[in-house]
């Protein structure tokens, strides 16, 4: 039994990440705790989709340490983790219903009833069970983006990394889906998200403006707005307030 001594869900120490000779993250630390949502935001190329890779063990740090749920991350820790990548990791072929019972059996959900169940419980939730038989390359682009979100939800994770999860949804959609986040995080699960929408920003607990591998700003989505003084900013005027506080006003 896996002890949660700090309630914290991710703990990253000082950790340094390069691809060849460029430095992504030097001495990079973030705490994530149990049952929040943290957005990312930042600029492409910022760091993002990186950050969660070596959050989700798919990239490892060549300085520093990375603990899940306060241990390292082992099989019984990943399989607490539904990682859903920036671009689509699904099987055009299958079926919507192939690919999620693929994932679900991944995931470790051996029993058929379970599955069955289980499977069918998400594709309602993403709003895709009417389409269950349709497969994956006769989607459209937002209902793809649905079809790889029921693909990491279908084992009930405890901490769910998803980048850039909206891109394509319709505003209904991302309505319902804000909806579903907020209870998931009602119920203890911690939930990393990465947006370049700053309606999904304002969904989240907190948020983080990263900068070449930097945190330039930490807050609720209401404190990085007041920060600025302006009683009418945006969440892009605090994130450019931010930036530019931080190149000493020389890069608005
Ligand atoms: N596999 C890779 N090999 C080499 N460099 C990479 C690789 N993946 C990412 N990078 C570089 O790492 C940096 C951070 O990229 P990352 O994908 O984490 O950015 P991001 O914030 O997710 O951007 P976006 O908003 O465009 O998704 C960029 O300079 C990118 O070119
Ligand atoms: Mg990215």
């Amino acid at each position: 039994m896996v002890e949660r001594a700090k309630n914290i869900t991710a703990d990253i120490n000082n950790i340094s990440f390069n691809y060849a000779k460029t430095s992504i993250f030097e001495d990079f630390s973030l705490e994530i705790p149990n049952g929040i949502s943290l957005g990312i935001l930042g600029g492409n190329g910022s760091g993002k989709t990186t950050l969660i890779k070596l959050i989700a063990g798919l990239e490892k740090a060549k300085k520093g340490n990375i603990k899940l749920f306060d241990t390292n991350l082992t099989n019984t820790i990943r399989s607490k983790i539904g990682y859903m990548p920036q671009q689509n990791a699904l099987y055009n072929d299958l079926t919507v219903l192939d690919n999620v019972d693929f994932f679900s059996r991944m995931y470790g959900i051996n029993k058929k009833s379970h599955r069955s169940k289980a499977i069918e419980n998400v594709l309602k939730t993403v709003d895709l069970w009417e389409r269950k038989n349709d497969s994956i390359s006769t989607l459209s682009g937002g209902m793809q983006r649905r079809a790889s979100l029921a693909c990491v939800l279908v084992h009930e994770p405890e901490f769910l990394l998803l980048d850039e999860p909206t891109v394509g949804l319709d505003p209904d959609l991302r309505v319902s889906f804000w909806e579903y986040f907020n209870k998931l995080t009602a119920n203890g699960t911690t939930l990393l998200i990465t947006s370049h929408t700053m309606d999904d920003a304002m969904h989240c607990d907190r948020l983080i403006f990263l900068k070449n591998g930097r945190i330039i700003a930490e807050d609720s989505p209401k404190g990085l707005l007041s920060a600025t003084g302006n009683p009418n900013a945006t969440l892009e005027d605090s994130f450019i307030y931010f930036n530019s506080k931080e190149s000493g006003g020389k890069n608005v």
